[in-house]
């Protein structure tokens, strides 16, 4: 058998995003095929749109952004399985009462025995940190504990892609240390965009993206590319 030796591929064509009159990324062509991926750049420099545009929770004005072969704006359900989407605000990412429904929620849709769900929801819980807590009501966590628990329920679901928009904002520095061994672990196996103001964090990753009014200015090494922000900064 032929082993599918084509890594994971992200790629943007010609990627124009008009927001009400902002154009948020300016005709952006990229192709990224490494495991761990920063975005870095100033407010409003076109990263969340990015990122925005990767989980296909909107679509480009032109152009075309294809992950792992699949065309964002064309697939949407076969992109559905293969993403998982982690933002600064946890609050937003909870639905159900308690931490285990919660995380157990993510896992809908996928075959398996109630007791293999209830199974691996244990061991998600248990690898998280989070298992005393797993009948706690969820909406009354602590922002920390939110966010381990939003990243629990985005990995328990084994996404190809795993995109993080400044995942550790509001956390303090353990729990920050913490949600960034869990994205960053190279055994995780998904593939990772990781937006941030964290130059440390972003520093961790394979590569780096630079943001700057839309477009993509540096993109390679992130102690380069990281360089070259504290440059644009200081200028
Ligand atoms: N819904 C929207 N409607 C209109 N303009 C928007 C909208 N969302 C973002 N923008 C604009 O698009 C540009 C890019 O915004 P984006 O959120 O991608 O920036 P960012 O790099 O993520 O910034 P930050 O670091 O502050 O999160 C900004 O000028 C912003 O004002
Ligand atoms: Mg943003």
């Amino acid at each position: 058998m032929i082993e599918d030796i084509e890594p994971p591929t992200l790629r943007l064509d010609r990627v124009t995003a008009r927001l009400g009159d902002t154009t948020a990324l300016d005709d952006v062509t990229l192709q990224l095929d490494s495991p761990r991926i920063a975005v870095i750049g100033a407010n409003g420099s076109g990263k969340s749109t990015f990122a925005r545009l990767l989980g296909g929770l909107s679509r480009p004005t032109s152009g075309t952004v294809h992950v792992h072969g699949v065309d964002t704006a064309r697939e949407t359900a076969r992109l559905r399985r293969l993403v998982s989407i982690v933002f600064s605000n946890p609050d937003a990412q909870i639905v159900m009462p308690t931490v285990a429904e919660d995380v157990g929620f993510s896992l809908r849709g996928t075959s398996g025995s109630k007791g293999e769900i209830a199974e691996r929801v244990a061991r998600a819980l248990e690898e998280f940190g989070l298992t005393a807590l797993a009948d706690r009501s969820a909406h009354e966590l602590s922002g920390g504990q939110k966010q381990l628990l939003a990243l629990c329920g985005a990995v328990i679901r084994r996404p190809a892609l795993l995109i993080a928009d400044e995942p550790t904002a509001y956390l303090d520095a353990r729990n920050s240390a913490a949600v960034a061994g869990h994205l960053l672990r190279p055994e995780a196996g998904h593939q990772l965009v990781l937006v941030t103001h964290d130059l440390e964090l972003a520093a961790r990753c394979d590569v780096a993206l630079l943001f700057d009014g839309g477009r993509v200015t540096a993109q390679g090494d992130p102690a380069d590319v990281i360089a070259s922000y504290r440059a644009s900064l200081a200028t």
